[in-house]
């Protein structure tokens, strides 16, 4: 008895396996010959069937990946096209900015609006009362008093996407198929608002062209002015309806359009930086010059923080070459610059056609 559950116990699985043949052979021997074929003919269909099942499985399955490839490669299409103008807030380098206090208070006051938390919160507000809620600010300046990097810098300090309209491409479109494509840049921005957890940025650089005093037409103007006028006046209509952040940034103090100077409702004036100021940007941008020279630089010259950058640029570019620069060549490279910016062209688009040609 005892040897008999030893073998039981140590061939569990092969005696059920005899066990269970021993009855399918005693059931089929059972069965009639239709009966056994019926059997086999039920194994033949499921196993058809499941054949079926599992192509069909697989051609479904390699369709929805070739789709799901196609969406891939489209969705990055856009972007990259988008990308043109795109600048991702996390790319924008950091740069100490200095201002004089009026333009500080002003700058620190947008940064603080257009910080996420109060951004909502205001947008809330205004839906709530039925009010445009398009945030519009405009930066006005002469060149290099740093409104296009402080533009940039609000994008980085509030994690804003930049999309960026080329003002220079926007007129050349004037003669052309303006009207579509300027109507095409805010669609662009109104569906990256839609699609964006955090409302980025349109940024109009130099705006002087979109901005300035609309033409008085009569009979015997010409299309280029209506062709000009008209494209202000859809600009006007999309700063209207905006939904989002516009900053826009010109030289233009004067000649503005009175239409489009009351929608902007946040304005900010970049002077030119003072003694102070220079002090600071010098010591930014060239750390190792003596606190005499820079003393000296800034007491002396009334540059902006662009022209200070510029020299900071060929002195940095110098001293690789020759290892060293003399306070008479900064001093020089200073006078250059102011000289340079009294023969600053009028308009952007000529300074940029001489330019090529030269
Ligand atoms: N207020 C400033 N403080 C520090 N750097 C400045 C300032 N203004 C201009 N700069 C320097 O000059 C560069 C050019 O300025 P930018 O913003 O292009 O001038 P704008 O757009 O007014 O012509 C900046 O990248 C920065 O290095
Ligand atoms: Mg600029």
């Amino acid at each position: 008895m005892e040897g008999i559950r030893n073998f039981f116990d140590g061939n569990k699985k092969s005696v059920f396996l005899l066990l269970g043949l021993i009855i399918s052979i005693y059931s089929i021997s059972e069965l009639s010959v239709e009966s056994i074929l019926g059997v086999l003919k039920i194994i033949m269909y499921s196993v058809i069937s499941f054949t079926v099942f599992c192509v069909g499985h697989f051609i479904i399955k390699a369709e929805k990946e070739i789709l799901s490839d196609k969406k891939n490669a489209k969705e990055k299409g856009t972007e990259e096209s988008n990308n043109k103008s795109l600048i991702l807030f996390n790319t924008i380098k950091s740069k100490n900015m200095y201002y004089n206090e009026r333009e500080n208070e002003s700058i620190r006051k947008l940064i603080s609006l257009l910080s996420e938390e109060n951004y909502r919160e205001i947008q809330k507000r205004l839906d709530e009362r039925k009010m445009r809620n398009g945030f519009t600010c405009l930066f006005i300046g002469g060149p290099g008093t740093g409104k296009t990097e402080t533009a940039y810098q609000i994008a980085r300090l509030t994690g804003r996407n930049i999309m960026a309209v080329d003002i220079a491409e926007t007129k050349s479109m004037w003669f052309g198929e303006s009207e579509r494509k300027i109507k095409e840049t805010f669609d662009t921005y109104r569906e990256a608002v839609n699609n964006s957890k955090i409302t980025p940025i349109l940024l109009f650089n130099e705006a002087d062209g979109v901005i300035s005093k609309r033409l008085e037409l009569n009979s015997s103007s010409r299309a280029i002015d209506r062709a000009e006028n008209g494209i202000q006046n859809i600009i006007l209509q999309e700063i209207e309806n905006l939904t989002g952040i516009l900053i826009a940034t010109t030289n233009l103090a004067q000649n503005m359009d009175k239409a489009f100077e009351r929608r902007f409702l946040y304005r900010i004036n970049f002077d030119m930086p003072c003694e102070q100021g220079r002090k600071s940007i010098w010591n930014t941008l060239l750390p190792e010059l003596p606190v005499e020279l820079v003393t000296d630089l800034s007491g002396k010259f009334d540059l902006s923080g662009g022209q200070i950058e510029n020299i900071a640029r060929k002195i940095n570019i110098d001293t690789i070459l020759t290892g060293c620069v003399t306070k008479d060549t900064m001093m020089q490279y200073c006078e250059d610059e102011i000289q340079s910016s009294f023969i600053t062209p009028k308009r952007i688009g000529f300074e940029a056609e001489a330019f090529l040609s030269a």
